[in-house]
């Protein structure tokens, strides 16, 4: 049976030499994947990728030849990458199938893309046949999840970018044990390009060492077929696809159809002054510090914070009903810009060796420099920004990092990194939390009613962003689950998901909160955030714990007076502000959120969903 993709006649194979590893040892079905895509992308050789440390070398050795990466100096085994300017960030996945939300005509659906079968295999047909011409394909074995666990999924990424290598090396467990493992199973299709073959005897084109085809870009998922295709780009998020496409587009698909979830989240330890110790799984937008809450430094004396995770966690429940959760990842992809002593001392305490950033600023003694770091420079050191401009000044008003650059480091490098993290079954979760940036009306934090109004929570999640160029200023915007981007089908089903484990009362549900650390006030934030978010979860601990500690509210169970612990806090903070719920606000708030579902998700929306709206309507009004 023919299982190509690609309808057009492909030319006659060419030579590909073996340059490291053998095809022979591949388990059958990854050899023939290989071999079917190594006669579509026609490479001049083909790498095997073992996960070895001599592997590593060779391909930060090459890497250097051939400036894609500087060495920096002042740390230990850490890299600059600079990509392409126009190769920075995320692009919105192509679907093919039922992924979209019934929704009105003329509508334009906000919550998934999609493309007719016949667009698709014209789009993926048009773009991979000898797209890796003169180049060399690496097959990139890696696990998400710890290697053997049940909890587990392998993929087998085929790319033609070495970058791409040294970063899945990093972010997944990746090599010889991952194919040793497999054996003849099945396992997640990737297929990656850059989309710059090399036709002439030189590199050719771009003044840039970061191939790229940005015209062209493409990241499409065909979860019918276990596939995976990106084109076009070499930029983490359209990259790596364990991450973004593996574990929250295909894994998505994967936990509805048994039984789990996959979930834009990070995973944190929390150990209380007793030595009590709970996990929580909490979702939050681009932009609103996730990790920098999965590793902070709590200021409440006596607790202490572990981190299992900051962007992903794949969930399930065990057979005594308690849910469990994985991080699927090994290492942390995070934003730089932002990242200080002050905001996150344990991400920069882990970024010190063994580390790979992209499009930051360059110091003249062998450092990395980006807004926000909060460093002083001695007078004699001078910055080359991510574009290249020796000595940057702040003064020229253009930053010296991209605003998306990024580290990406090995999560057993955090000094706070949970003694569980890699536990096979999973870390019990006993709380949820959902958070925005909401700088008006809605209060630090709440509790859910119960399990369907919890799901409501995450459904009606929104947060500030710096929008993209089109708008004005600072938008508020609607980000369900913080998994927007990341949906693999509709989302109407993806609720109806969520709202099914109401219905098996052998689950221990756990307790569902909304936290939001960025109301404003006239003179500006109303609370001080980071370490101070430990207040924030010692409530929400206690709560967990039973204690009577919450009152009714419009919009869920607030803290009873004096139960969020204030003591020692440095400035005085208003609380009554904070948890104050203006009838109006509230109002437009049910208004638009009704807007929202009806233009959004349609006739897809869970009855259940539109009856706790309705409740909410209800309780402002009566308030
Ligand atoms: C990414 O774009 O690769 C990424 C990790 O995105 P985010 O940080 O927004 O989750
Ligand atoms: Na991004
Ligand atoms: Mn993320």
């Amino acid at each position: 049976a023919s299982s190509s993709k690609f309808a057009s006649k492909i030319e006659p194979k060419r030579r590909y030499d073996i340059l490291y590893g053998n095809l022979n040892r591949l388990p059958k079905k990854v050899r023939f994947f290989v071999e079917e895509n190594a006669k579509v992308c026609q490479p001049d050789a083909i790498h095997i990728c073992d996960g070895s440390d001599k592997e590593k070398e060779l391909l930060y050795y090459m890497l250097q030849r051939d400036g894609a990466i500087k060495p920096l100096r002042k740390y230990e085994n850490c890299w600059l990458a600079t990509t392409d300017p126009a190769d920075v960030a995320r692009v919105e996945s192509q679907e093919k199938h039922d992924t979209v939300p019934r929704i009105k005509d003329g509508v334009k659906g906000t919550l998934a893309n999609w493309m007719s079968p016949e667009d698709m295999e014209t789009a993926l047909d048009s773009r991979f046949p000898g797209c890796m011409r003169g180049r060399t394909m690496y097959v990139i074995p890696f696990s998400m999840g710890p290697v053997g666990s049940p909890l587990s999924k392998i993929g087998i990424e085929i790319t033609d970018s070495a970058y791409v290598v040294a970063s899945m090396k990093i972010m997944t467990r990746m090599g010889q044990n991952v194919l040793d493992t497999l054996k003849d199973g099945d396992f997640i299709k990737c297929l990656h390009s850059v989309g710059q073959p090399v036709t002439g005897t030189a590199p050719t084109g771009s003044k840039y060492a970061w191939p790229c085809n940005p015209k062209d870009v493409l990241v499409a998922h065909l979860p019918e077929r276990n596939e995976i295709c990106s084109y076009g780009s070499g930029y983490g998020g359209n990259s790596l696809l364990g991450k973004k496409c593996f574990a929250l587009r295909i894994g998505s698909i994967l936990a509805r159809r048994e039984g789990w979830l996959a979930e834009h989240m990070l995973i944190m330890g929390v150990e209380n002054p007793q030595g009590e110790k709970k996990y929580f799984a909490a979702a939050f937008p681009s932009a609103c510090g996730k990790t920098n809450l999965a590793m902070m430094e709590p200021s409440l004396p006596g607790y202490k914070v572990t981190c299992v995770g900051d962007d992903i966690a794949w969930m399930r429940f065990d057979k005594n009903g308690q849910l469990r959760a994985i991080n699927p990842e090994a290492g942390f992809f995070g934003v730089a810009p932002g990242t200080s002593m002050k905001t996150n001392p344990n991400a920069m305490r882990t970024i010190q060796k063994n580390t790979v950033f992209t499009n930051v600023g360059a110091t003249s003694d062998g450092g990395v420099y980006w807004e926000g770091m909060d460093e002083e420079m001695p007078d004699n050191v001078s910055t080359t920004s991510w574009l290249g401009v020796e000595d940057w000044r702040k003064e020229t008003g253009k930053p010296a990092a991209h605003p998306n650059s990024r580290f990406c480091t090995p999560a057993d490098q955090c000094p706070i990194i949970d003694d569980q993290w890699e536990s096979p079954e999973g870390v019990p979760i006993e709380g949820i939390i959902f958070g925005g940036r909401r700088p008006e009306g809605v209060p630090l934090v709440y509790e859910s009613f119960d399990w369907n109004h919890g799901v409501f929570l995450g459904a009606a999640l929104k947060s500030e962003a710096t929008a993209a160029a089109e708008h004005k200023g600072k938008v508020v915007m609607h980000d369900p689950f913080a998994m927007r981007p990341f949906f693999g089908y509709n989302f109407g089903h993806y609720l109806d998901h969520w709202l099914s484990f109401q219905d098996n009362d052998k689950l221990k549900l756990p307790k569902v909160f909304h936290v939001n650390w960025f109301r404003k006030g006239p003179s500006g934030f109303l609370w001080p955030g980071f370490g101070e978010n430990s207040r924030v979860l010692d409530w929400i601990f206690r709560r967990v714990n039973g204690e009577d500690c919450a009152m009714k509210s419009a919009v869920g169970l607030v803290p009873t007076p004096d139960s969020i612990d204030l003591s020692g806090l440095k400035d005085k903070v208003d609380m009554e502000e904070l948890f104050r719920l203006p009838k109006d606000f509230w109002k437009m708030e049910v208004e638009e959120l009704n807007k929202y579902f009806e233009e959004q998700v349609g006739e897809d929306l869970p009855a259940k969903i539109r009856q706790e709206l309705k409740k909410l309507e209800q309780r402002v009004e009566s308030d």
